[in-house]
């Protein structure tokens, strides 16, 4: 059979079904190739790539299967041969009139957008293809709207801040937002109404949000509409995660339904300026105030709003890669003889569930599939981080200095001396350690671990110098002090050596 490659009409579109690693593995199950001159261009795969591969250039709506990344304009249909398999992203789930019209038609079309998100399915799963790469390029589109660093540093010139990265709906997409803005340096946090995805938000780099609601295990990969208690408490949340951030990519939907309104105006009009939202469900009505589908929108209080619809098609080259070779998986799956003919089984679950049409009748919506997407055991992962803690009140600060200030006039008007010396150095140095340590980020805790290990020696040494003194207090504060320090110093070596061990390739 000859497979078509079409060059696709979409205004804007870069991708392309094929490319010439992909031809030649269609070549390898038996097919012929026939593809469109400069379908690939501007995905950077040019004519002369596709003819190295082995395939020729032509017209592709002639061929028995058409490959498309988008359904095909309705003169590509009307040139489509009777008998021919169509295979593109059809968006019946949307688009009830495309799938009358193809109904209409003496073919069969077959939607890589409704492949099941099943295990079995996963290497022919475009949505999650794309979604990923859709991702990484909401953080690159964030980033370089926002004119700034993500990472932190302390540099001569002063300390920057790291961007601080709110990811709403972590799916595909938002996963690999998520991993590209930690790799960047952000400090990531992120929320989803599926509990069992708080595991995978931390290994990726990032904060799991909690919200102090019941919240349902996925049965089938995807989120199940949230309940007005869910819609309250998790408003709140939005509110303060939104305000908080310099960046907010949202990805959050149910397919098939129009995306909810998580970010409201109130918020978007309260959070910096030079922020900048990426809303990912932008095509479905977007998940914030504000979203333009397809459009960059600046709002009067200088938060950036993108509602690109087209994220995956900016990186074309591995877009187009990702796709062809989601569709490759497919034909092997339809190619069973791997001689070039295609065979359909609708008795195959993924296979039924990308059947539109079969030969000019409507086969669509297929049947559900229910296959669980929730880890056997209950996630106790999914045990949220706790949100912030609110910073000590004004009055109770005033009422610890006071109190302090008391003690030590206390001290000094009745003890003997030395304690008042003492007490004051003691003193000071509470002070001073808690505004150094406190001012220390966590990154840095190991560094710090050395220098207190150092003091820690100190201490040791001066505890040894004091414990032959005849006074007893003395001689027991200074054992005291031996103990305390040699904790400090032991458990020091202990986590060092845990944290090397952590690195060894257990040779
Ligand atoms: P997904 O289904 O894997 O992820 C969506 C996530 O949102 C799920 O984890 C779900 O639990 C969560 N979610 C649903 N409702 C929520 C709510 N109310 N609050 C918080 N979380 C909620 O979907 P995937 O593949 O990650 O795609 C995400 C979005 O990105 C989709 O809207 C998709 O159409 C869009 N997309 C956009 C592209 C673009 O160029 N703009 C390109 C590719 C995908």
């Amino acid at each position: 059979m000859l497979i078509g490659v079409l060059k696709e009409a979409a205004p804007g579109e870069t991708r392309v079904a094929a490319t010439p690693t992909t031809v030649a593995q269609l070549l390898a199950l038996g097919y012929e190739v026939v593809v469109e001159p400069g379908a690939g261009v501007a995905s950077s795969f040019g004519d002369d790539a596709y003819v190295a591969a082995g395939a020729r250039l032509g017209e592709a709506t002639g061929a028995d299967v058409v490959l498309g990344v988008n359904a095909p304009t309705p003169a590509q249909r009307d040139a489509l041969r009777p008998g021919a398999t169509l295979i593109a992203l059809l968006d019946v789930r949307t688009d009830e009139a495309m799938v009358a019209d193809l109904a209409a038609r003496p073919i069969t079309a077959l939607a890589m957008d409704a492949v099941p998100r099943i295990s079995r399915a996963q290497s022919m799963d475009v949505l999650s293809s794309m979604a990923n790469v859709a991702g990484y390029r909401a953080v690159v589109e964030a980033a370089h709207e926002f004119g700034r660093m993500f990472t932190g540093q302390v540099t001569a010139a002063g300390k920057i801040p790291p961007a601080r990265v709110f990811v709403v709906g972590a799916g595909v997409a938002g996963l690999a937002a998520i991993g590209a803005a930690s790799s960047m340096g952000a400090i990531v946090r992120a929320f989803d109404v599926r509990p069992e995805v708080a595991e995978q938000v931390e290994s990726m780099g990032a904060s799991f949000v909690s919200v102090d609601v019941e919240t349902e295990v996925s049965s089938d990969g995807y989120a199940k509409e949230m309940t007005a208690e869910q819609v309250a408490a998790t408003a709140a949340m939005y509110d303060e995660e939104a305000r908080a951030a310099d960046i907010v990519i949202t990805t959050a939907l149910i397919p098939g339904r129009p995306a909810p309104q998580l970010v409201g105006p109130e918020t978007v009009a309260a959070m910096r300026s030079g922020s900048v939202v990426v809303d990912l469900a932008a095509s479905q009505g977007g998940n914030v105030a504000g979203t333009v589908t397809g459009e960059r929108t600046v709002t009067a209080n200088g938060v950036t709003i993108l509602g690109y619809t087209d994220l995956a098609g900016r990186l074309p080259a591995q877009a187009s890669q990702l796709y062809g070779t989601n569709l490759v998986n497919l034909l092997k799956l339809l190619t069973p003889g791997k001689d070039g003919v295609l065979v359909l089984d609708l008795d195959d679950v993924v296979q039924r569930g990308i059947t539109v049409v079969r030969e000019g009748e409507l086969m669509w919506p297929p049947p559900p599939v229910q296959v669980s997407a929730a880890p056997s055991a209950a996630p106790k992962a999914a045990a949220p981080v706790a949100p912030p803690k609110p910073p000590m009140s004004a009055r109770t600060k005033l009422g610890l200095v006071l109190g302090a200030i008391a003690l030590f006039g206390l001290v000094n008007a009745t003890a003997p001396d030395p304690i008042p010396r003492h007490f004051t150095t003691l003193m000071l140095s509470v002070v001073i350690g808690y505004y150094v340590i406190g001012k220390v980020a966590h990154a840095l805790h190991t560094p710090l671990m050395s220098v207190t290990n150092a003091i820690s020696g100190v201490v040791v040494v001066g505890a040894l110098v004091q414990i032959a003194d005849d006074d007893l207090v003395i001689k027991l504060s200074a054992a005291a002090a031996i103990l305390l320090a040699s904790i400090n110093i032991f458990g020091g070596f202990a986590v060092t050596r845990r944290m090397l061990g952590m690195f060894s390739k257990g040779a």
